[in-house]
């Protein structure tokens, strides 16, 4: 998400998540044998590492590199768990721990599930500590895509076209119309313009460490489910921790702090039941936290239009 991993405010909105952590709660129950050993990967207010003794671990080592790890330590010597975590404030990729552990858990979810360009790091904390047969937590992340219709969008650029204030703030307009939304009030089931379909979807157990650190790359083809007006793809993930335990952020389920991404187009189509609305997307490593996006569309027999948030926002330009 935004913001620093050092700020105690965003965990507080992880916290605050209540479907999040009691999706990891369950998830944890469902997966820790008593005596087991569990890496929390990402530790941050240790509120996983706490779960996992709660659903009985022998011991837990939660890394994290952030200063919030000093909360972390006082929250487990406060719940009385001191003695079976042991707090670790370094990037997972520099320590060592002592033996392989039965269980990984790891909340390293972006919007869209990648997005935070995690994946790797838990991949290679998976080669390196989760012991043969062991369990990843979550096991399983399927990123989705879908059709949408952000009004607000569309109200924002009617606003800065409007000359507010006897002004030209049109540029202002465009140039938002081209950033990924993040909506305060999430997307709704009523904005889809289309049967979600999987981007791409992750075995955590399996998932090769060179897929994690490439380009992930998709070509989806959808059809309209009716009339309507189209100007954005949005984006979300569901997670799955086996046993039948589910988290995810589609617009359909309980809001969560994560919400969902929407990636703009740069005109307004309008759909009728069957059109076809192509995609291309792909999800480009950035640097520690962060990927970059590339997405095109075509809309039935409209031109592609590009979009690449390299070229600085998200820039976009159509073909002719
Ligand atoms: C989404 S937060 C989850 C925090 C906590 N596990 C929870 O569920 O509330 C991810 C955490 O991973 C930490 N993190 C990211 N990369 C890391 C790395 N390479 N090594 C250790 N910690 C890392 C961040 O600082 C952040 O606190």
């Amino acid at each position: 998400m935004t913001g620093s991993y050092d700020s105690l405010e965003v965990h507080r909105g992880m916290l605050l998540d209540a479907g999040r952590v009691d999706a990891f709660r369950r998830a944890l129950h469902h997966a820790v044998r008593a005596g087991d050993t569990v890496l929390d990967l990402g530790a941050g207010t240790g509120v996983l590492s706490l779960l996992a003794v709660q659903a009985g671990a022998a011991h837990v080592y939660a890394v994290e590199r952030s200063s919030i790890a000093t909360v972390a330590a006082a929250l487990a010597e406060r719940n009385g768990y001191g003695s079976r975590v042991s707090v670790i404030q370094a990037d997972i990729d520099a320590v060592e721990v002592p033996h392989r552990v039965d269980v990984i858990v790891s909340e390293w979810l972006g919007v869209y599930g990648v997005d935070e360009n995690l994946l790797a790091t838990v991949l290679r904390a998976r080669d390196r500590w989760l012991r043969p047969g062991g369990t990843m937590l979550p096991g399983r992340v399927v990123s989705w895509l879908a059709p949408v219709w952000l009004g607000e969008s569309a109200r924002e650029s009617a606003y800065f076209r409007s000359r507010p204030h006897d002004l030209d703030l049109e540029l202002i307009g465009e140039l938002a119309a081209q950033q990924i939304a993040w909506p305060r009030a999430g997307v709704h089931p009523g904005q889809l313009r289309a049967d979600p379909l999987a981007l791409w979807r992750v075995d955590v157990a399996r998932c090769p460490l060179g897929a994690a650190t490439r380009t992930l790359a998709a070509r989806l083809t959808f059809t309209a489910d009716g009339a309507g007006a189209l100007n954005g793809l949005a984006a979300w993930f569901e997670a799955g921790f086996g046993g039948g335990i589910a988290l995810t952020n589609a617009p359909w389920a309980p809001p969560t702090h994560w919400g969902q991404f929407v990636f703009p187009l740069a005109r307004t189509y309008r759909l009728a039941a069957g059109t076809t609305i192509q995609a291309t997307f792909r999800c480009i490593p950035g640097g520690p936290g962060y990927c970059e996006h590339a997405w095109s569309v075509k809309v039935g027999r409209a031109p592609w239009e590009h979009h690449d948030t390299r070229d600085g926002g998200g820039s976009a330009w159509c073909e002719v």
